[in-house]
């Protein structure tokens, strides 16, 4: 093909890839187009093992694979104009229905070319009842064909899988239009039915015909390329040339899907040749590019060595390029190539810079951080801000104030007497109080970052939501707490607070980032549930050991992901761990991925089993247990570990890079050594998790109109307020001096 640059040609994959991970060491992030992690797309579920768009398929996609791996379905449709998942336009490659309708076959022109065999055109939804899906891959076990698959419609896929994403491929639009069956009309009414993520097709014309129809939606277009000798049906121009016209396409499509070998080129006898430009093309067009034809059992070229996994990092990890998502039969293997746990900071970066200013937050971002976190608290002027604490005495300098007299006590809230958020108001605390930086260890005089221990600046939600847009990273985690207490006691509806915030800053439509709700109450996730689209975390606030079975059904109701802490994995005795607990695999089998707070890198923080060395501890969550995420006041040690090159070497991985044995360093403690046995951890149920709603919100309570409202970005400042604390902090200066 004619679009290769001969760059790596005589250097070979193994260079390119060691090359990729020394320059992914000075990055951030994904070389992707939004930066983001590459997109998992599983083609019709595991149909590298069950029958393609099968249930067992698709179910057994977050079993095996990364959680938020969408769905593929390639879409048909029935002679009663039912969208149904079948890969193939010919039912019989893929179904038993020669054996229910012996005499059914047709011949047909597909693009042209007559096509002999059983189409959805010539069945109704119902003719389709006893009709079950097989294996069409003839080098595939069969065994699961007796399961009698029934066939599943769009709406079952997204409402029984609950998929992260959903991808419709609509193969054939011209077909279905010869069958007087209009595929863009259904098309735009499942999407109002069901939440649908991608819609992909080869045919030019149903594309463009339908983008102004879903301009106003998130769905994403992307035009479908076959082989480049074939004709696009509609318009008659090649594939190939058609790849050429990239600007051409980005007036109708947010990204483009490629068979895999128009980005690594193959010789006949299966070696690779140098890359092709089309990845950085395709995103100097402003297109998004996702490559197709993943399958860990299909020939892999030699420079492979037969391992699909390294074959995946050539496209997604190797230091030039990576595409924006693959579409595959095996889920499994991207998501062990692209890479856990996903990295959430723990009030930014608050291991070097006091908590959740924008020095943390910068700090969190350089670090290489996948999510960055605002815990959301309430001004007594109303508006929400990121502060780690409700007690501005935790991590601010207001003892040092002119506001050191307002301490109250507030049961609801805490047990000793503070000096709270809502008492006092923007201005007063932008402008008299100074941050202060955590010290968690300080019992064991280890101390963070003095020389900026009262540095940088407090943020606004709106601050730091104007902050995070436009940085590389996945999204923003916000946490809320004492909700009940805001709503009842200072009349402030946080959740509506939040949803219009985030509105207002575009989140809902304008900004790729990711928004994730945590909570430790359920009824604030449930609201938001009904309200908005977010993902949400679950965040138990006590060390378990377990869960009961109907307590991870009620939670995965309501909640994506759990964050535990990590004694809950590794239970510990007088600092040395225990074995781990069976949680995160419990948690995991529900649907809900799990991140474990919090990571500290001063070595009182670890148990003496990972050596006081916060790599190795990471490192046996990370494969010792397999957990999703790491919530961490050092976020750039969790990536520097995630960008090691001695991960992902399977079996050939050294010594250093296994996980760490629980309770193995405990046998070799003498009997008289031993730590008292743990008292047991209890098992989370259904009284721990279930929740009355949250009350209205009823204004008579509410301290000033503005408190149930959110922060615009600009609000103007009270300027009598303003004066007022300006003069305050004058008089204290001046005081000062009269007594010096
Ligand atoms: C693939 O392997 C062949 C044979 O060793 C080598 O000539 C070629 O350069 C390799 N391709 C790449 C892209 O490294
Ligand atoms: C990493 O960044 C530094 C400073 O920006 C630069 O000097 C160095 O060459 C970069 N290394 C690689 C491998 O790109
Ligand atoms: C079904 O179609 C695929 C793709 O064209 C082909 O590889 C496979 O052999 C076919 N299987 C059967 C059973 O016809
Ligand atoms: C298509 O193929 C079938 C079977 O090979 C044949 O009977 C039929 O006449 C063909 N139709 C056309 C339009 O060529
Ligand atoms: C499906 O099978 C059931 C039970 O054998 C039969 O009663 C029913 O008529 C069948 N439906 C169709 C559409 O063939
Ligand atoms: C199919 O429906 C769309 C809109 O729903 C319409 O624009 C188009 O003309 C229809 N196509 C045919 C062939 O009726
Ligand atoms: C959630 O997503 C669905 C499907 O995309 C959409 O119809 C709905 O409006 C969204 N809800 C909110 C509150 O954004
Ligand atoms: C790209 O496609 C458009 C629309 O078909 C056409 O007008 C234009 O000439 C094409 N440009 C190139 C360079 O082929
Ligand atoms: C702080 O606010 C709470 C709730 O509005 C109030 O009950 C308490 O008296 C206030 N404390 C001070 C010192 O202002
Ligand atoms: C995004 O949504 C906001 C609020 O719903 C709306 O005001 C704004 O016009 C939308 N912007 C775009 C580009 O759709
Ligand atoms: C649920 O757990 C709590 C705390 O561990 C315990 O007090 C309570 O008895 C448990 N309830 C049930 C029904 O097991
Ligand atoms: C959770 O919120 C509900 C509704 O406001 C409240 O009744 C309940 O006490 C809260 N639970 C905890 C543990 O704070």
């Amino acid at each position: 093909m004619g679009r290769v640059q001969g760059f790596f040609s005589a250097t070979g994959v193994l260079l390119l890839l060691q090359l990729g991970v020394v320059i992914a060491q000075n990055s951030s992030t994904w070389l992707t187009l939004s930066g983001n992690a590459p997109a998992i797309v599983a083609k019709g579920g595991f149909s590298g093992l069950f029958p393609d768009s099968s249930s067992d398929a698709y179910n057994f996609v977050p079993l095996t694979s990364s959680s938020d791996t969408v769905l593929w379905c390639d879409v048909q449709l029935t002679k009663d104009g039912v969208g149904v998942c079948i890969p193939n336009v010919k039912l019989d490659n893929c179904t038993n229905i020669a054996y229910f309708y012996q005499t059914g076959q047709s011949d047909y022109l597909v693009n042209g070319v007559n096509t002999t065999g059983w189409f959805s055109v010539d069945y109704t939804m119902n003719d389709l009842s006893n009709v079950s899906l097989i294996q069409a891959i003839y080098s595939r076990s069969d065994a699961f064909d007796s399961n009698n698959y029934g066939i599943l419609a769009v709406e079952d896929v997204a409402r029984n899988f609950n998929p992260p994403g959903l991808w419709l491929n609509i193969q054939h639009d011209i077909f279905y239009a010869q069958h007087n069956l209009n595929m863009t009309t259904y098309v735009l009414d499942v999407s109002r039915r069901v939440p649908v993520d991608y819609v992909s097709s080869p045919e030019l014309a149903f594309l463009s015909r339908i983008a102004p129809m879903l301009s106003r939606s998130n769905t994403k277009l992307i035009f479908r390329f076959l082989d480049q000798s074939i004709s696009e049906p509609s318009t008659d121009q090649t594939y190939g040339s058609l790849l050429n016209n990239l600007t051409f396409i980005k007036t109708f499509a947010s990204g483009i899907l490629v068979p895999k070998s128009f980005i690594w080129p193959v010789t006949a006898d299966n070696y690779m040749l140098p890359y092709s430009s089309l990845v950085l093309d395709a995103h100097r067009a402003g297109l998004e590019i996702y490559a197709a034809d993943f399958a860990n059992d299909h020939t892999l070229s030699y420079n492979y060595s037969y391992d699909p996994l390294a074959e995946y990092l050539a496209f997604i990890d190797n230091g030039v390029f990576s595409v924006d998502g693959v579409v595959t039969d095996f889920p499994v293997t991207p998501s062990e190539a692209r890479g856990t746990p996903l990295i959430i900071s723990h009030n930014g970066g608050s291991g070097d810079y006091p908590d959740c200013t924008d020095l943390a937050y910068q700090k969190a971002v350089d670090g290489g951080v996948n999510f960055i976190d605002c815990p959301i608290q309430v001004t007594q002027d109303g508006i929400a801000i990121c502060m780690s604490s409700i007690d501005l005495v935790a991590d601010t300098t207001v003892t040092n104030s002119p506001f050191a007299n307002r301490f109250s006590s507030i049961p609801e809230v805490q047990d000793t007497q503070g000096i709270f958020t809502f008492n006092l108001t923007w201005d007063e605390i932008q402008m008299n109080l100074q941050p202060k930086i955590s010290s968690p260890e300080l019992r064991y005089s280890l101390v963070r970052n003095p020389r900026s221990a009262n540095a940088g600046t407090f943020m606004r939600l709106s601050d730091f939501l104007s902050f995070a847009k436009g940085k590389p990273i996945a999204g923003i985690l916000i946490n809320i707490e004492h909700a009940t207490f805001m709503v009842e006691q200072l009349g402030y509806g946080v959740i509506d607070a939040v949803i219009s915030a985030l509105q207002v800053a575009g989140y809902d439509n304008q900004t790729a980032l990711q928004v994730m709700i945590m909570s430790t109450n359920s009824s604030v996730l449930i609201e938001f549930q009904e309200k908005t689209n977010y993902t949400l975390v679950y965040q138990v606030d006590e060390s378990i050991r377990g869960a009961d079975s109907s307590t991870l059904a009620d939670i995965k109701k309501f909640a994506d992901a759990v964050a535990i802490d990590r004694q809950s994995v590794y239970p510990e005795s007088a600092q040395f761990i225990t074995k781990p607990t069976d949680i995160v695999p419990k948690f995991q089998a529900a649907g809900l991925a799990v991140y474990v707070y919090v990571f500290r890198n001063e070595f009182v923080a670890q148990p003496w089993d990972f050596f006081s060395d916060a790599t190795v501890e990471i490192n046996s969550y990370v494969e010792g247990v397999r957990v999703d995420g790491i919530i961490t006041d050092f976020p750039a040690t969790a990536a520097r570990y995630k960008r090691n090159s001695c991960r992902n070497m399977g079996t050939n991985a050294p010594n250093f890079m296994s996980p760490v044995q629980g309770g193995a360093l405990l046998q070799l403690v003498a009997p008289q050594g031993m730590p008292p046995a743990l008292a047991p951890m209890p098992v989370l149920n259904d009284s721990d998790v279930v929740e009355p709603p949250l009350p209205p919100v009823s204004p008579r309570h509410a301290p000033a109109p503005s408190a149930v409202t959110a922060s615009p970005p600009t609000q103007p400042s009270n300027a009598l307020q303003l004066m007022a604390s300006i003069f305050t902090s004058l008089a204290t200066i001046l005081s000062a001096a009269i007594l010096a």
